[in-house]
C-alpha cells in the first residue's frame, strides 16, 4: 500500500504548516511514522501522533483532530481520529484501480523491488558434502537459498547459483580407506549414495574400535591432495554417483546452478592465499599447525593448515572467496547455512578482511535454524537420518494416495505430475513457513494437510483461481470500478501490500515473508469467492471489476510460488 502511504504523506505535508502555525511536516518522515494497524477495523493505515506531541506542540489527540481535517473532500482517502492516532481507510475504487491497473500493466513484474539493475549477487547454498548422506538438514540451504536467488532475480540483480560442494577433505581419506577395506564396486554402483553412506557409517563404527583407521584415512587423503592417481580415480568416481543422485533431488525442486565448483575446486589456488597470508604476517604456528589468531576479535583462531600440511575447510573457502570476487565481480556474497557455522562465517570474514581484501564487506551469511523431522534430531555419524530424498518421496506418495481416493479417474500420468508438484511444493512451503532461523520439528502429516496454513492449501486456492477464470472466459476489463463489500476491500489491500512484502523477503533474506503473504492473499481471496458472486453478481461492472481482481490473484499468486520455488497446478 505503499502509494497509499504516499498520497497521505504528501496530503498531510502540504496541509502542515497552514494548521500549526508555519511548522512543516516533511512527507518523508511521515512515511517513516505510517504504520499497519494489527486489526483492520482500525482501518488500512494508522498515524499514530504521539511522535509529532513534541514538534508541533500540541496534544496528540488535537493534532489527530486538525489531521483528520485534511482529508475532509479527499475522494480517495478517509481519515478517522482516535484517541491519538489518524486512522485512515482506503477508497475501494482508488484502490481497485490502482492495483488492478498495476497488475494489469506489470504483469509478472508486479511487485519487483527493482533495486538490483546493474548489480550481481553470488549465493552459494545446497553444498551438500559428498559421500556423506544428502539430509534433511541440507532442505534449509537448499530451499531457503534458492528463494532467495528467486527474489533476487526478481528484484533485477544478475545471480550466480553456486553449490559449493563438499567434494574435498578427510572424508574421502575415510572414504577410500573404506571402500578399500569393506567395499565392493557393483555393490556400489547399484547402491548409489546409500551404499557410500553406509561405508562412511561403518567407517566410524570400525574407527572407535581402532583409531589407527583415523590416521590411515589421513595418509590417504594425503596421498590424494598430491595427486596420487588411484585416489584420484576413486574420489572422481564417488563424486559421479553422488552428483547423480542429487540431481534428483534438484529436478524436483526446479534448481539448477549456475556452477558446481565445489571444494576440490580450489586445490591449485590456495597457495596464492596462503601467501598473502604469509605476507600480511597473518599465520601462526601453533604444534606444527598453522593459524590466524583472532582472540582480539573474541573470537577462536581459523585453523589454516593441520600438522601435516594439509589444507582446511577455511582455507578453500577463503581461495573461493577470492575467486568469485575476481571472476563474478560481485556487489554481493551470500552463504546460506546452519546456524552451526554463524561462529564459522564470522571468522572467515574477518580472516578475508585482515588480508586486506577491501570487499570482504560485502560477504554475508544467512544462517537457518536446526530441523528435526517427527521429534528426531539428526545424527550423520550414526546413520540416523533421513534423507531428502526419502522425505520428497514420501509426500509425493501420500499426496498421490490422497488425489486418487479424491478422483479415481484422473489418468496415472497426471496424477503422478499433480503429486511431484504438491507434494514437493507441500514439503518447500512447510520449510519455509518458519522464521528461517527458528529450530524446526518438521511434521510431515501438517505439511500435507489440505486445510490450514500449508502449500496445497495455497495452491488448492491457485487452482481455484484458475477455474475460475475459465469460467469468466473473455470478460472484458472494468469500465468503472465497483467493489463495495469489505471482502472486495480486503482482497485489494492485499493485493496492494505484495511490493512491500517482497522488499522485507530481500531487505531480511527471510522467504518466509512470501510464505505468509500468500496465506494472508489466500485467506482474503476465499472470502471474497465465498461471499461475492462474479458470473451471477447482476451487474456487468461488478462482474468485470470481480473478474479482474481473480486473475490478479491468479498473477501475483504465480509469481509469490514462484519466489519460494513452489510449482503453480491448475488441477489439485
Ligand atoms: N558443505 C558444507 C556443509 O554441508 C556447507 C558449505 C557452505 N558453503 C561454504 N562456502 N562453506 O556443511
Amino acid at each position: 500500500m505503499l502509494f497509499v502511504k504516499k498520497h497521505i504523506a504528501d496530503r498531510i505535508s502540504a496541509a502542515a504548516p497552514a494548521l500549526f502555525c508555519g511548522a512543516g511536516l516533511g512527507a518523508d518522515s511521515l512515511l517513516e511514522l505510517l504504520e499497519y494497524p494489527p486489526d483492520s477495523s482500525m482501518g488500512d493505515i494508522a498515524l499514530p501522533c504521539f511522535k509529532l506531541a513534541r514538534t508541533l506542540r500540541q496534544s496528540p489527540v488535537k493534532i489527530a483532530q486538525a489531521l483528520a481535517g485534511c482529508f475532509e473532500g479527499d475522494g480517495d482517502v478517509s481519515a478517522a481520529a482516535v484517541n491519538g492516532y489518524l486512522n485512515f481507510t482506503a477508497d475501494n475504487r482508488y484502490l481497485a484501480k490502482t492495483v488492478l491497473g498495476q497488475i494489469a500493466a506489470e504483469g509478472e513484474k508486479y511487485g519487483s523491488p527493482r533495486t538490483g539493475e546493474g548489480k550481481t549477487v553470488v549465493l552459494d547454498y545446497s553444498s551438500p558434502n559428498v559421500a556423506k548422506p544428502f539430509h534433511i538438514g541440507h532442505l534449509g540451504t537448499t530451499v531457503i537459498g534458492h528463494s532467495l536467488k528467486k527474489i533476487h532475480e526478481f528484484a533485477g540483480y544478475s545471480c550466480v547459483g553456486i553449490n559449493h560442494l563438499g567434494d574435498w577433505g578427510t572424508q574421502f581419506g575415510k572414504m577410500i580407506v573404506a571402500y578399500r577395506l569393506w567395499g565392493d564396486k557393483e555393490k556400489v554402483e547399484a547402491g548409489g549414495c546409500d551404499a557410500l553412506v553406509e561405508l562412511y557409517v561403518k567407517f566410524h563404527k570400525e574407527a572407535e574400535a581402532d583409531p589407527s583407521l583415523d590416521d590411515r584415512a589421513r595418509e590417504e587423503f594425503r596421498k590424494l591432495e598430491q595427486g596420487d592417481p588411484d585416489n584420484i580415480a576413486l574420489w572422481q568416481w564417488f563424486k559421479e554417483i553422488s552428483l547423480k543422485e542429487y540431481s534428483t533431488t534438484y529436478r524436483q525442486l526446479d534448481i539448477e546452478f549456475d556452477s558446481y565448483a565445489g571444494e576440490s575446486f580450489y586445490r591449485d589456488k590456495m597457495a596464492a592465499q596462503l601467501e598473502v597470508l604469509r605476507e600480511k604476517g597473518l599465520l601462526k604456528l601453533d604444534g606444527g599447525a598453522s593459524l590466524v589468531d583472532l582472540s582480539e576479535y573474541g573470537m577462536p583462531p581459523c585453523l589454516i593448515l593441520k600438522k601435516d600440511g594439509s589444507t582446511l575447510y577455511p582455507t578453500r573457502d577463503i581461495a573461493a572467496a577470492y575467486y568469485r570476487h575476481e571472476t563474478y565481480h560481485f556487489d554481493r556474497c551470500i552463504y546460506v547455512t546452519s546456524s552451526q557455522q554463524s561462529l564459522y562465517f564470522a571468522q572467515l570474514f574477518k580472516v578475508i578482511e585482515l588480508m586486506g581484501y577491501e570487499w570482504a564487506d560485502s560477504l554475508v551469511h544467512v544462517p537457518y535454524g536446526t530441523v528435526s523431522i517427527n521429534g528426531e534430531k539428526l545424527a550423520t555419524r550414526t546413520g540416523n537420518v533421513i534423507l531428502l530424498k526419502d522425505l520428497l518421496a514420501m509426500a509425493i506418495e501420500k499426496v498421490d494416495a490422497i488425489t486418487k481416493e479424491k478422483n479415481p479417474s484422473m489418468p496415472d500420468d497426471r496424477r503422478a505430475e499433480i503429486a511431484e508438484k504438491v507434494g514437493v511444493g507441500a514439503v518447500v512451503f512447510y520449510y519455509l513457513s518458519n522464521n528461517r532461523i527458528k529450530d524446526i520439528n518438521f511434521m510431515l502429516e501438517d505439511a500435507l494437510s489440505y486445510e490450514g496454513n500449508t502449500g496445497p492449501y495455497a495452491q488448492y486456492t491457485y487452482a481455484r483461481t484458475c477455474s475460475v477464470l475459465e469460467k469468466c472466459g473473455d470478460i472484458p476489463a472494468p469500465r468503472r470500478f465497483v467493489a463495495p463489500s469489505p471482502e472486495e476491500h480486503d482482497l485489494l489491500v492485499a493485493l496492494s501490500q505484495f511490493p512491500e512484502r517482497v522488499k522485507a523477503a530481500l531487505d531480511f533474506y527471510e522467504p518466509s515473508y512470501i510464505t505468509r503473504y500468500i496465506l494472508d492473499l489466500c485467506a482474503a481471496f476465499n472470502r471474497f469467492y465465498h461471499e461475492c458472486p462474479i458470473l451471477t453478481s447482476g451487474d456487468p461492472d461488478a462482474t468485470a471489476c470481480r473478474a479482474a481482481m481473480t486473475s490478479a490473484v491468479n498473477t501475483v499468486l504465480g509469481t509469490a510460488f514462484g519466489l519460494i520455488c513452489m510449482k503453480k497446478t491448475k488441477q489439485i
